[in-house]
């Protein structure tokens, strides 16, 4: 987890103080969207105000890549920056993550996969403040960044990309357009049952993912609907928070595996890209996951019902494949994906989601061709087939 978290209305005032703790001259790493928001600029003010230079990279664009980092890293040494500050979704903090290791350690990004090269000098301090709720990444040692040579969206994941401090602070995500607040709610509803049902759960990441499931399933549609329902966006934040912390020292599972591929090929933003198969793949897990299934199912019961452990799985498939129907999720084929086009790349999908290594940590461990034909289930899947739960 990172050293330090400011959670909370209003956090970001803290910017300031928590960065002249940590340097002299910030990098900020951002997007164009931020920056017309004004949060780039009112992060500029606070730093201001702490005696802290800054300049800023606004070169990210949603799924990072390699480009991105290599400009920001070049950026970074040229102006002598010694902190590094994200304002944005998970695209700019896992940039910035990236971008932490390499100025003080040197070499490419993908060197870093596989825990092939290890960063074994401090990165520079990394200050994460998140405007998504979301991909919890600000209080994750994983960094996702595309390779643009072999179009696979590496999962690079060491400490040293663990931010320093996060602050995370409701208010920012107010402006979140529903596209954007529903693909990453549901990435967070993702983070947080694949860390309860991961092979490598335990009981501390249990609390955080058991909590984050409640937080989320119960303000997600509040949020969508409502942009401006503050208390439903604070707790999305918190949720999106304990999901990353349980599945950063959990893991994920298959639907993180199966959707980086679909990510990094058909540049579905991976809130999506992970709605269009989670409902899919927990039927394909259910068997071997049901006492884990059933306290989802749990959240979604009346306080009146009764169900059997059996039953309150499935009632957990059935009520996240009905999320997904309320927030608009469409297929892979109603995304616009030419079916010939998919299906020639479906056995480069599923071997590079096997490869990722989180398949390997989902309840039931699937082969390549069960892989494939999950693939093949989702690109035409039903969010409203009739329900077979009572
Ligand atoms: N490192 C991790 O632990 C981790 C976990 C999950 C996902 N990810 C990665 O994070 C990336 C996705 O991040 P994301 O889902 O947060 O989306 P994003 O950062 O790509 O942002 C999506 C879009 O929403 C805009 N946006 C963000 N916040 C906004 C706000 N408050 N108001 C208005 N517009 C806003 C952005 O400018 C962008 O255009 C993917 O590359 C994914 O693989 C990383
Ligand atoms: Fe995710």
């Amino acid at each position: 987890m990172p050293q330090t978290i400011n959670y909370g209305r209003g956090a970001f005032e803290k910017v300031g103080e928590e960065a002249a703790g940590k340097g002299k001259k910030a990098l900020i790493i951002s997007d164009k969207i931020m920056d017309q928001l004004g949060y780039v600029q009112e992060g500029k003010n606070h730093l201001s105000q702490a005696d802290v230079n800054s300049v800023v990279y606004l070169g990210v664009e949603s799924e990072p890549t390699d480009v991105y980092v290599e400009e920001a890293v070049s950026l970074c040494e040229k102006e002598n920056c010694d902190v590094v500050i994200s304002i944005g979704g998970g695209s700019c903090i896992d940039t910035a993550k990236a971008v932490a290791v390499l100025a003080t350690n040197g070499g490419y990004i993908g060197d870093y996969m596989g825990g092939n090269k290890k960063a074994s000098i401090d990165p520079f301090p990394h200050i994460a403040v998140p405007t998504t709720a979301g991909t919890g990444s600000e209080a994750t040692d994983a960094t996702i960044i595309t390779n643009t040579t072999t179009d696979v969206k590496m999962m690079i994941k060491q400490p040293a990309f663990m931010p320093d401090i996060a602050i995370v602070d409701p208010l920012f995500t107010m402006s979140s357009p529903q596209n954007v607040t529903a693909a990453t709610g549901v990435d967070a509803l993702s983070h947080a049952v694949e860390a309860y049902i991961s092979r490598k759960s335990h009981p501390m990441t249990d609390v955080l993912a058991l909590s984050a499931m409640k937080l989320i399933v119960t303000n997600i549609e509040k949020a969508y609907e409502n942009g401006d329902d503050l208390e439903a966006r604070e707790a999305m934040c918190l949720g999106s928070l304990q999901a990353g912390m349980a599945f950063s020292n959990s893991s994920v599972c298959l639907v993180h595996g199966m959707s980086r591929p679909i990510g990094a090929l058909f540049h579905v933003p991976h809130g999506y890209s992970n709605a269009m198969l989670l409902p899919a793949v927990l039927e394909f897990s259910k068997e071997d996951a049901v006492e884990r299934l059933a306290d989802l199912g749990a959240i979604f019961m009346k306080d009146d019902e009764e169900y059997t452990t059996a039953e309150s799985a499935e009632l957990a498939v059935e009520s996240v494949k009905k999320l997904c129907l309320n927030l608009n999720i469409p297929n892979l084929s109603g995304w616009g994906i030419e079916q010939q086009k998919f299906e020639s790349v479906i056995s480069k999908m599923a071997s590079d989601a096997l490869a990722s290594g989180s398949p390997g940590n989902n309840p039931r461990v699937p082969e390549q061709m069960e892989i494939e034909e999950l693939y093949r289930t989702c690109y035409n899947y039903s969010f409203s087939a009739a329900s077979t739960a009572r």
